[in-house]
């Protein structure tokens, strides 16, 4: 099977072995981006466009820089100062610019299945840059890698993600590639943030973050996210903090080698505290530089780069 020409709308259709060939190729193009000159050719001719209508910092950057460096040519849709202002549709919008020869399209929305429903109207490859709670999954590539990176492989690795597990894309699309990958996985957090038939996820379960991450060797933290939320979820943000904040205390029932890893943006004081998020057992920033790597594979082995022969 072959990455080239697929769609990424969650991890669900890359197989065990597609996610070690990205992987290995994000490997690859980490070397390259500790070169004096990060760029290679392997994606000259080739037109990438971003459509965000969620806010981003690190997905939509990386995105950016990742096509850059693989010199394809990279264009942004502002959702806000398009022509869909004056009535234009979202299907005639998506012709207009499949006219200009489009052919990657990278979309964020807050609608669940927003990629799949831009499909219909092109036949330019989608990748899904995250669509309401439902799936992020170029962000668990990339923390699949952080982990495969650090520990030399995903298979027997016992990770708990904690926190806003019900509004979570994140926590959903890290579930199902580490458990592709043969780690073993616990959801942790209040119970009224466990999305319904939790239970039936195939994983673990947890209300209590001490016992949660005893022996883990990865603890994910998730950003509390307050624009899904729609209240009552719990009392104040300190109780939440009280209760589920990640803390050098917490850090120090897991496994000394363990790791610490946030997709961000976070909220310090809420779902960690800083002592956490700066030690040296974060890798939060590493996420980051992993990020426009991951990127840059996927753009790379979706649109055929090998075709090119110039990487
Ligand atoms: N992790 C993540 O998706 O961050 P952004 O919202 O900044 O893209």
């Amino acid at each position: 099977m072959s990455v080239a020409g697929k769609d990424i709308f969650d991890v669900d259709s890359l197989s065990r072995k597609e996610i070690l060939q990205i992987f290995q190729t994000t490997k690859e193009f980490k070397e390259v981006l500790k070169r004096p000159i990060k760029k290679v050719p392997a994606l000259r001719g080739k037109t990438v466009c971003t459509l965000f209508f969620e806010p981003s910092t690190r997905t939509r950057m990386s995105f950016e820089i990742a096509a850059k460096r693989l010199n394809a040519d990279i264009v942004s849709f502002s959702a806000s100062t398009s022509s869909l202002k004056k009535g234009e549709s979202f299907k005639d919008t998506v012709k207009t610019l499949d006219a200009m020869g489009v052919d990657l399209y990278v979309i964020r929305h807050k609608e669940p299945g927003s990629p799949m429903m831009l499909k219909r109207y092109t036949d330019a490859i989608i990748v899904n840059a995250g669509d309401g709670f439902r799936a992020h999954p170029t962000q668990a590539i990339l923390d699949g890698y952080t982990m495969w990176e650090k520990f030399g492989k995903l298979e027997g690795l016992n990770v708990v993600i904690v926190g806003d597990i019900l509004h979570s894309r994140v926590a959903r699309s890290n579930a199902k590639l580490l458990n592709k990958m043969g780690a073993n996985v616990t959801f942790c957090g209040p119970k009224s943030m466990m999305p319904l038939g939790v239970e039936n996820y195939g994983l673990e379960v947890s209300y209590d973050v001490h016992e949660a991450v005893k022996n883990v060797e990865v603890v994910m933290g998730l950003r509390m996210q307050l624009e899904r939320q729609t209240g009552g979820f719990f009392s104040t943000l300190d109780e939440y903090n009280e209760f589920y904040g990640i803390t050098p205390d917490i850090m120090d029932l897991a496994k000394n080698s363990a790791i610490f890893m946030h997709p961000g943006p976070m909220n310090r004081g809420v779902e960690v505290v800083s002592k956490v998020a700066d030690s040296k057992g974060s890798k939060v920033e590493e996420q980051v530089t992993n990020g426009v790597a991951t990127r840059m594979a996927l753009l790379y082995l979706t649109l055929g780069g090998d075709n090119n022969g110039n990487s």
